[in-house]
């Protein structure tokens, strides 16, 4: 099924869009089920959209946060993640500790990717957890979560999290070693919901949503049945 692509004049518009249609949903699965289970991503578009959530009025009881990925480095590493997620939502509302899981990206990359798999296995048991709602971002090479152009792990549909060396896409350093969520598990999402912003992303968008499905080549194409893209017209310039 084609992905939904929602056009935005402004990046603060589509981010904040992207962060109120986040909610709606989990309020909506926590409804029907009594919980709700979100996993988002990293890197910088998604700060605007976790701010924006924190000003909204929202009861976060029931609620489990995940991440989709994570540098591994130290919670409060200036790359981390999980410090853009806690400085722009979490330290902003009230959710126990409990409640959110995140990597420990200071443990070795293997030791951090068995760890986050095992914390995903204890809240969805041991099958391909379902995640009510997934927020991904996309790079300018089309790279989503941190499966990256070439990755072979892009053809494991049945893993949960693993550990990688994104080296051959030209990261390096702190962002060289990162542990993501597997395709399968972004397959199963009930709703997923992609944030790209800026001119940067255009011709990556134009590939992703334009060309034939070739996950290896264009990660980003990994989607669920429901899957909306947010954009803004720079990102969107090219479509
Ligand atoms: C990461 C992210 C990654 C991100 C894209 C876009 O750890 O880098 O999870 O998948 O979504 O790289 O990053 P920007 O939002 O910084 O463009």
């Amino acid at each position: 099924m084609d992905p939904t692509v929602l056009i935005f004049d402004t990046t603060s518009e589509a981010a904040t869009a992207c962060g109120d249609r986040t909610l709606e949903l989990l309020d909506q699965a926590r409804r029907e089920r009594g919980v709700a289970t979100l996993a988002v991503s990293g890197g910088s578009t998604p700060r605007l959209m976790f701010q924006s959530m924190a000003t909204r009025t929202f009861d976060w009881k029931g609620i489990q946060i995940f991440q989709v990925d994570e540098r591994c480095v130290p919670a409060d590493h200036p790359d981390s993640n999980f410090r853009m997620l806690r400085e722009s939502l979490l330290s902003h509302i009230s959710i126990g500790e409990a409640q959110v899981h995140r990597v420990n990206g200071e443990l070795p990359p293997e030791d951090a990717a068995r760890a986050y798999e095992a914390d995903i296995c204890n809240v969805f048991g041991s099958e391909v957890p379902v995640f009510d709602v997934i927020q991904r971002g996309m790079g300018p090479d089309a790279h989503t979560a941190s499966l990256f152009p070439g990755e072979p792990l892009i053809a494991d549909r049945t893993g949960i999290a693993r550990s990688v060396d994104a080296t051959r896409a030209g990261m390096k350093d702190a962002l060289r070693y990162r542990v993501t969520l597997l395709r399968g598990v972004l397959e199963a999402a009930r709703h997923t919901l992609c944030l790209a912003t800026g001119s940067e992303k255009a011709e990556a968008l134009r590939k992703v949503l334009t060309e034939p499905y070739d996950p290896l080549r264009l990660p980003s194409q990994i989607a669920s049945p429901d899957t909306v893209w947010y954009l803004d017209k720079a990102a969107a310039a090219k479509l």
